[in-house]
Parts: structure tokens; C-alpha cells; sequence
């Protein structure tokens, strides 16, 4: 098997690895990096548990090769909270009780950061439709949309004290 040379960086640090060319982008981080907190529910790219920021664009990377992201700027769920303190996405699934087993709340935040940095102030139809590629079983959604119409508020208001 062919081995490649990547580097990229990752949650703000930068990585090097030689990896087989069919290595996939969710193993590299979950095995080689050892950061288990992007899941694997399907590895068909059906159910988005394994979502992370590619470039500042959700990707899921159960699909995705590893070689493909060499250079790029990746952010997983352990790079969000900023100084121990939790990304308002993060407050908000807490709050709004958006989670159960939590095995989708990775990859439903990481989609749903994406998600509010092109629509801001989204409906809930466009929250609930923005986040359709990434399956719960536990939850019902209704308390996932909460969470995120929560987030959106929080972030506005934040944005607006910074200007
Ligand atoms: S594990 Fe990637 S979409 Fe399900
Ligand atoms: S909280 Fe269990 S799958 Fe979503």
C-alpha cells in the first residue's frame, strides 16, 4: 500500500503523518490521533455522526480521505470550546437537554456551526432542514432545533457586544 505524506492542521496545531492512500479522514483522527470524539455511526455518509469542519465547512469525514486534507484546516468537537469555556453550541445542547446518549451531538454541533455561519438567524424549517444529514434516534430533533435556536440567539448577542 502506498504511504503519502500529509500535513495539516488540526484544532489549531499542525500535523504530520505518512498514511496509506485509503486511509480515511475519521479513522486518521480517531486512530492515529487518538481523538475519539467525531463518532462513526454508518460509514456510508448517512448519518453525519462523524462531521467535523473542513476549511470551515462541515464535511463528514467517514467519506472523505485522509490524503484529500492534506494542507487543510480542520476542526473537530475537542477544538471549539475556547479556553475551557464551551462554544454557545455546546451551552445549548446542555441547556435545552439536546442530547441523550449523545452519539450524534458531535457531529449535530459541528454541522450545526456551519449551519449558523451561513444563516445566522435561521427558521426553524431552515434549522430543521440544515440539519437533515445528521441522524438522532434518541431525541425526537425538537430539543436539537432548541438548542440550536439558542445557540443562534447567543451568538448574535455576543456579536452584536463585540462591535
Ligand atoms: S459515520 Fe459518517 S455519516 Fe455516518
Ligand atoms: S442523542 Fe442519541 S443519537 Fe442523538
Amino acid at each position: 500500500m502506498a504511504k503519502h505524506k500529509v500535513t495539516m492542521t488540526i484544532n489549531g496545531k499542525s500535523v504530520t503523518a505518512e498514511v496509506d492512500s485509503r486511509l480515511l479522514l475519521v479513522h486518521f483522527i480517531r486512530e492515529n490521533l487518538d481523538m475519539t470524539g467525531t463518532h462513526i455511526g454508518c460509514d456510508t455518509s448517512s448519518c453525519g455522526a462523524c462531521t467535523i469542519l473542513i476549511d470551515g465547512k462541515s464535511v463528514k469525514s467517514c467519506t472523505y480521505l485522509t490524503v484529500r486534507a492534506d494542507g487543510a484546516d480542520i476542526t473537530t468537537i475537542e477544538g471549539i470550546a475556547v479556553e475551557g469555556t464551551n462554544h454557545p453550541l455546546q451551552k445549548a445542547f446542555h441547556d435545552q437537554h439536546g442530547l441523550h446518549c449523545g452519539f450524534c451531538t458531535p457531529g449535530m454541533i459541528m454541522r450545526s456551526i456551519d449551519l449558523l455561519k451561513t444563516n445566522p438567524n435561521p427558521t426553524e424549517k431552515e434549522i430543521r432542514w440544515g440539519i437533515s444529514g445528521n441522524l438522532c434516534r434518541c431525541t425526537g430533533y425538537n430539543n436539537i432545533v432548541k438548542s440550536v435556536q439558542q445557540a443562534a440567539a447567543e451568538m448574535a448577542k455576543e456579536k452584536e457586544a463585540s462591535v
